[in-house]
């Protein structure tokens, strides 16, 4: 530590904060004494001077403590009863990593961290923060995981984000957000991923998206989009995951997707969907996972995937009103290796050869269905692995005995239960 610096940075607060007096005499006085370490590790807290690093989980704190030694690089203070961020946070200039995350933080006062150059990760998760500004994240230039999930945000302005050139990482699930501007984003030309899941907006901001250019994940389902108009990603150049889980779509526009030229996986699990979105997904032609289970669709047509052709996995889980899935559904899918087609109460026809011709099928999980039957002609591929027909009420007469045959010589594929006979 450097003494000189810290007792003017002392000298700074006690005119800015009078009521600190007596806790900052108390500071100097210990260190004048030499018993530093001890002296200044708060009850409830570890800290260790070797490692640069201060724990304090449910200690009870309801201010930062501000005569931590000042050389620290890891403060995480998870589960106390801090409501604010006073200014005794400049005292730690040393920073990498802060965890704020499970307190009563309401507000960030202006310039927070003005002190923070090398703070890495900011964790400030589960609070209670209504709103954050341009001057909020002011002087963390080194700043690359951000974490605002599960806090109160409504609204996200124009600029509030420029002060973090290199943020890679940026967390803004589970808040109320129902507005975000044009220019929002502007200055997160580092950013990776961007969690904007679980909050209250009822279109995709599309507009604010075109600034980021690097961004490889978005996860932002758990909306009310209702619908997804053309190009509504346009800018997301790079973008390889997108999570669209529960968003609340019953209808996708055309060229909704157009614009993703790297997209690998794709998540549509949990919408209203009443047809499988051929068409729009046609164009995503590296795709290579697609979830889109507990939607509402009633069949599932030949060439339902067309276009898909580097597609590895398709998981269709939990789509309560699907009956069959028809002959040359995956015909397109030459390159499929896992298909999932399971927990689908009312599924009880899959056609014959349904996955015929897909030469590097390894997985097929067929479980919790409604089959009563299958046909041998559904499957045969050399590559086959793993089979998975459990909890099916399957009746295992003589058309099946080829399931038996295939059970005796592969010791990897699970059993099956037969529904009857009963012998
Ligand atoms: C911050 O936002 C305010 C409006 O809320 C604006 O007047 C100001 O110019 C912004 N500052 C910067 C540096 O963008
Ligand atoms: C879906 O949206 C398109 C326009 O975006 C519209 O033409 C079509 O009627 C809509 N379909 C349904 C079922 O709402
Ligand atoms: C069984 O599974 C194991 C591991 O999952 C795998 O290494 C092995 O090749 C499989 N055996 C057959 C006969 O497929």
């Amino acid at each position: 530590m450097a003494p000189l610096r810290l007792v003017r940075q002392i000298a700074e607060l006690v005119t800015s904060n009078s009521c600190m007096v007596v806790l900052v005499s108390l500071v100097l006085l210990s260190w004048r004494s030499g018993a530093t370490a001890l002296a200044n590790c708060p009850a409830g807290c570890s800290c260790n001077d070797d490692t640069l690093v201060v724990v304090c989980e449910e200690s009870r704190l309801d201010v930062l403590p501000i005569a931590l030694n000042p050389s620290i690089q890891r403060l995480i203070i998870r589960n106390n009863k801090i409501k604010t961020i006073d200014s005794s946070m400049q005292f730690y200039a040393e920073l990498q990593h802060l965890d704020l995350s499970h307190n009563h933080l309401v507000n960030i006062p202006t310039n927070s961290f003005a002190y923070q150059r090398k703070l890495q990760e900011l964790h400030l998760n589960n609070n209670k923060i209504s709103s954050i500004t341009n001057t909020t994240f002011r002087g963390l230039n080194s700043l690359t995981v951000l974490n605002v999930k599960r806090n109160y945000l409504e609204e996200l302005n124009n600029g509030v984000f420029t002060t973090l050139p290199r943020l890679e990482e940026l967390n803004l699930g589970q808040n109320s957000i129902s507005r975000i501007e044009p220019r929002a984003f502007a200055g997160l030309t580092a950013l990776r991923i961007l969690y904007l899941d679980d909050n209250q907006l009822s279109s995709v901001p599309t507009p604010s998206f075109s600034l980021l250019g690097s961004l490889a994940e978005l996860h932002v389902g758990l909306n009310a989009f209702s619908s997804l108009p053309d190009d509504a990603f346009a800018g997301l150049n790079r973008l390889t995951v997108l999570d669209l889980n529960g968003a609340g779509l019953s209808n996708i526009s055309e060229n909704a997707f157009r614009g993703l030229p790297g997209l690998r996986s794709l998540n549509l699990l949990g919408n209203r969907l009443n047809v499988v979105p051929t068409q729009q997904l046609s164009g995503l032609t590296r795709l290579e996972e697609l979830y889109i289970g507990q939607n509402d669709f009633v069949e599932l047509e030949s060439h339902s995937f067309k276009g898909l052709k580097n597609l590895k996995l398709l998981d269709i889980t939990g789509a309560t009103l699907l009956e069959r899935v028809q002959k040359g559904a995956f015909e397109d899918n030459v390159n499929l290796e896992t298909v999932i087609i399971a927990n689908n109460k009312k599924l009880s026809v899959i056609d014959d050869c349904t996955l015929l011709g897909l030469p590097k099928l390894k997985h097929v999980s067929l479980r919790d269905n409604a089959i009563v039957t299958l046909s041998e002609t559904v499957f045969i591929g050399k590559e086959l692995r793993q089979l998975d027909l459990n909890d099916n009420p399957i009746v295992c007469d003589c058309h099946m005995r080829w399931l038996q045959e295939l059970l005796n010589d592969k010791s990897n594929f699970t059993q099956i239960q037969c529904a009857s006979p009963d012998n």
